[in-house]
């Protein structure tokens, strides 16, 4: 999903920081005292710490029994399901609006059952088997087709496989392919066009069911493809006509195949069954308390579908009978779309926290009086949240923060970030200002979703929270780059049911993530803190996304850049909060004395040289022209440099005793220079 659209969208909100009635708001505030909120932990001990060196969940029991299912009833995603069909009593599950301006239509438990029941029928009407060897392709928007689609394979035991646009050209392709795929299910013409155009490479493809009407032109270039082109409603009417009983699955079944972009090569099939799923609803479930009540929660459906973030917390909210409304699907009307919803919570990623952050300042800054009545604001309920108190009805709520909670649809009670990390002052800054809990997770597709959540009570920034009770996770050396276990430093490795069974035929890459005890190493690298919260410090081989989403591997491009004769060592800095790279370059102190005189460059020592802007401009020049070269993208490009005068050693704890480069200790060294070039960049 194109996020920066939405992103974009947010910027047209203007003046989101209104000035209330004062008056009303002051005797609003001394009818409400505040109280902080009570954590279902110690908030100082937040882990356990087991006999074999790994930490798990307060919330698991004293033996270390890790949790696999929450209800007796819901041990399948089927049966979680019906769950919240029986709690809600048949309650109000998926709502979808046409148009603005239109209330939110919704579909019940049963309702969408009955959807389910009529599309997996006409599925096995067409042969499909219904057991857990049958593949069905979902390449679509969110919506209610979508969920149909899901709960349909869900009871019929059968495997639902999303394809989506952002992995890559041929990525479809590559999946339909892989995973034997003869039925996919998709939302628009464009995209059938493009299945059809693709299926004389593909053998696999035989069918396409489109959510939309079927034009001739279509069914024409369908049938000389030799692919079977019926609508959503077609197949459902098959399935009417002949119904089947569900085919119940086990929860180690599989129930998804969910393909992630690799840092390189073809995407990679995470294989989930129903009790990684579960499991991980579960421990979220649990590890959330307070903060969720059953039959009461209504979410706003947003993020793509095709993640695992997006269906946990569906799968968390369904389980305990909320209801799931979607966007329009243009992300443009997203915040039309909530206020009309007005859902109690609101998943997000980092770039739209980091939006709402930019705009809410860019707003104060053309007047001296709100920037300063601002400021008070936020610092007195930055001070507040020291004391453990995070609300929405403050007079500095009134005063301030209203429109942003207004935004929000006024009554989220939390928001759930994920998939990259928040700057620190921007999560705080949310936490005040919308006065809602925001959780952090951290995790990857294969563990479902997320391994560590923060603790509801717990607003302190800088860290992803105790383990979540799916799992145990503990800490291994990385030798090269001295993280050392009994140091509390070290790979995060993680092991529990919510971890997948392998990477859908690709052993090999299988057994580089899973090892014989069933850990998953996940090429993070963490630190526990003393109160049994993880933080993440690093990544192994220094492969991280930048801010879009684009995976960088920093020592490659250095590699590159190391053949420019002026350079002497470099380090390429890149974090997940930014959209592009920096570099920090030592040039060569042999080299660059006698190329500054042949060229008639002023100063006499390396420290002038560095200054020089001729020969700042020279090197990066050099190194564009080295990384275009090398074929290295424009994501990989640095885009601004600072030139150092002192080599890194091991000396001044810049290089390791194996003369690698210390990546935390340059980027906290190289700090400032880094900041500034930022700075100058935006
Ligand atoms: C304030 O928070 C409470 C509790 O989470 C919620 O019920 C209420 O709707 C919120 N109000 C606004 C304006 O966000
Ligand atoms: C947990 O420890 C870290 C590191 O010492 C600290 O930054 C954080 O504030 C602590 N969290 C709580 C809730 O005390
Ligand atoms: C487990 O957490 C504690 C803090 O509660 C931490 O001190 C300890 O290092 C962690 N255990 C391991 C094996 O890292």
């Amino acid at each position: 999903m194109d996020l920066e659209k939405y992103a974009s969208y947010i910027g047209g909100t203007a003046g989101l920081v209104g000035i209330g009635a004062a008056t009303a708001a002051s005797a609003l505030y001394l009818a409400t005292r505040p109280s902080p909120i009570v954590p279902l932990i110690d908030l100082n001990r937040q882990s356990l710490e087991m006999s074999d060196g790994s930490n798990i969940s307060r919330f698991c029991s004293r033996d270390g029994k890790l949790i696999r299912y929450l209800f007796d009833d819901g041990k399948t995603l089927h049966e979680c399901f019906k769950r919240g069909e029986r709690v809600s009593q048949n309650g109000p599950a998926y709502g979808y609006r046409a148009e603005k301006d239109s209330p939110y239509k919704w579909l019940s438990y049963s309702e969408i059952l009955t959807h389910a029941t009529n599309l997996g029928s006409g599925l096995i009407q067409k042969g499909l088997a219904p057991r857990p060897a049958t593949f069905i392709g979902l390449y679509s928007q969110n919506r209610i087709e979508w969920v149909v689609t899901e709960q349909a394979c869900y009871m019929y035991s059968m495997v639902i496989v999303p394809l989506y646009d952002t992995l890559g050209p041929d990525a479809c392709s590559f999946i339909i392919d892989q995973a034997e795929i003869g039925t996919v299910i998709c939302d628009t013409e464009q995209k059938a066009e493009r299945l059809i155009r693709d299926a004389k490479q593909t053998r696999s493809l035989q069918r396409i069911v489109l959510m939309c009407t079927v034009l001739p032109a279509l069914a024409e270039k369908a049938k000389r493809a030799q692919v079977e082109l019926l609508s959503f409603t077609e197949l459902q009417q098959i399935g009417r006509e002949k119904q089947h009983s569900p085919v119940p699955c086990k929860p180690q079944d599989l129930a998804t195949v969910c393909y992630t972009s690799g840092t390189t090569g073809t995407p990679k099939g995470v294989m989930l069954t129903h009790e990684n799923v579960v499991s991980c609803s579960a421990a979220c479930l649990l590890h959330l308390g307070s903060l969720i009540t059953e039959c009461r929660e209504v979410m706003i459906s947003y993020l793509p579908l095709a993640h695992m973030l997006e269906r946990i917390v569906q799968c968390c909210v369904y389980s305990i009978g909320g209801c799931i409304g979607f966007y329009r699907g243009d992300i443009k009307c997203l915040l039309d779309d909530v206020k009309e919803l007005r859902p109690t919570i609101f998943p997000v990623v980092p770039r739209l926290l980091n939006r709402i952050y930019d705009k809410v300042l860019q707003g104060v800054r053309g007047s001296r009086f709100k920037s300063m009545l601002f400021h008070l604001a936020l610092r007195a309920k930055l001070a507040e949240m020291k004391r453990g108190i995070i609300r929405n009805n403050s007079i500095w709520d009134k005063l301030v923060f209203s429109k942003v909670q207004a935004m929000m649809g006024g009554r989220v009670s939390f928001m759930v970030t994920g998939s990259a990390p928040v700057a620190d002052n921007v999560l705080s800054f949310i936490r005040c200002a919308v006065g809602c809990a925001v959780l952090e997770g951290y995790g990857q597709t294969e563990c479902v979703a997320p391994c560590t959540l923060t603790t509801y009570g717990d607003n302190t920034p800088g860290h992803v929270g105790p383990p979540l009770p799916c799992n145990q996770i503990k800490l291994v050396d990385v030798q090269e780059m001295e993280y050392f276990a009994h140091e509390g430093k070290g790979e995060v490795c993680i092991r529990g049911p919510n971890v997948f069974i392998g990477y859908f035929r690709d052993p090999r890459k299988t057994a580089e993530a899973l090892d014989e005890q069933g850990w998953l190493h996940t090429g993070d690298i963490g630190e526990w803190m003393p109160n049994g919260t993880l933080r993440i410090v690093d990544r192994k081989k220094h492969i991280f996304k930048l801010a879009q989403g684009e995976y960088v591997a920093a020592e490659k491009i250095e590699n590159v850049y190391h053949r420019c004769p002026l350079v002497a060592q470099i380090y390429v800095h890149g974090d997940s909060l930014k959209s592009c790279l920096v570099g920090i370059v030592v040039p060569d102190p042999d080299v660059l004395p006698r190329f500054s005189t042949q060229n008639g460059i002023e100063g006499e020592n390396m420290h002038d040289w560095c200054q020089n802007k001729d020969i700042k401009k020279i090197i990066f020049n050099d190194l564009i022209s080295a990384g275009k070269e090398a074929a290295l993208c424009s994501f990989e490009q640095v885009k601004e440099i600072y030139l150092h005068p002192e080599l890194f050693s091991v000396e001044n704890n810049l290089l390791t005793p194996t003369f690698k480069s210390k990546r935390p200790a340059l980027a906290q060294f190289f700090r400032p220079q880094i900041d500034t070039m930022y700075s100058n960049l935006e």
